[in-house]
């Protein structure tokens, strides 16, 4: 088991490549606090780990409130005596809006969750990290960090974020046993990628795109994201800190 006792906290961990990474971790021994939005699903996690080697709590959280953060972490403390772990995931999309269409409100929402939420999670994390002597922290940035087909300035603005961030706390943590990573993933089959594709004129030629646009020729699996976060959180990562780790299909090289 590569995450035998370790506890674990993942934010957006109901759905989509949250879920993937927070049923492997509990199969490879973790024990993971979700917080999610999503109640009914989120409450279903226990049960869903019930067999599996670690175990997976729920708890409802809006990472875009810096008190649920902060509970969710506190959570991790107090039922399990330490976090060793931080996958900061939970993120929406923007639907595709020419850029002079983009309302504030639209804008704002984007960068409360993937922006705002992001930085929460980090800042309740660091104190409790140092507290269990160390630790890491994953954050789910996307190639909108570095690759765009357009029509999405909130999003792609709130991820390049999310990659300085990385940089930053990596830096300033680097010599206290604290090593801070990304993840950009490709396009990935998950509910985000089905309601963008159900808003498209066209779902079809939206998807044969995504296709096109991934020399691999396909969307990745939450599966394939939550190997890459395990690689980052663990020890097998000993030496790495402040990079975005692309999953991407070859995306980027292009
Ligand atoms: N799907 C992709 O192609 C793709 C690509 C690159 C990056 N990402 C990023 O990966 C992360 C996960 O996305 P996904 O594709 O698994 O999406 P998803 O919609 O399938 O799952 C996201 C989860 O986050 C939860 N969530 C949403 N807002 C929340 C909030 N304010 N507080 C707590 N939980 C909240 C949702 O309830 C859901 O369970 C996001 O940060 C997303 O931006 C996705």
């Amino acid at each position: 088991m590569r995450l035998d006792g370790i506890v674990a906290v993942i934010t957006g961990g109901a759905g989509g490549m949250g879920r993937s990474t927070a049923l492997l971790f509990a199969r490879e021994g973790a024990r993971v606090v979700v917080g999610d939005v999503d109640e009914a699903v989120g409450a279903s996690l226990a049960d869903e780990a019930a067999d599996l080697p670690g175990e997976i709590r729920y708890r409802p959280c809006d990472v875009s409130r810096e008190a649920d953060i902060a509970a969710l972490v506190a959570e991790a403390e107090e039922h399990y005596g330490r976090l060793d772990t931080i996958f900061n995931n939970a993120g929406i999309e923007q639907p595709v809006t020419p850029t002079p269409e983009v309302g504030e409100g639209l804008f704002r929402q984007v960068i409360d969750t993937n922006l705002l939420g992001t930085f929460f999670g980090i800042k309740h994390a660091l104190p409790a990290l140092e507290r269990a002597g160390g630790g890491t922290i994953v954050n789910n940035s996307s190639v909108s960090a570095f690759a765009n087909v357009g029509g999405n300035i909130a999003y792609a603005a709130s991820k390049g974020a999310v990659m300085s961030m990385t940089r930053v706390v990596a830096i300033e943590y680097a010599r206290r046993n604290i090593r801070c990573n990304a993840i950009n993933p490709g396009v990935i089959d998950t509910g985000m990628n089905q309601r963008n594709k159900a808003l498209a004129d066209d779902p079809e030629a939206m998807e044969r795109r995504w296709s096109e646009i991934t020399p691999m020729g396909r969307m990745g699996t939450g599966d394939e994201i939550a190997e890459a976060v395990l690689f980052l959180a663990s020890p097998a990562s000993s030496f790495i800190t402040g990079v975005g780790l692309l999953v991407d299909g070859g995306r980027v090289a292009t």
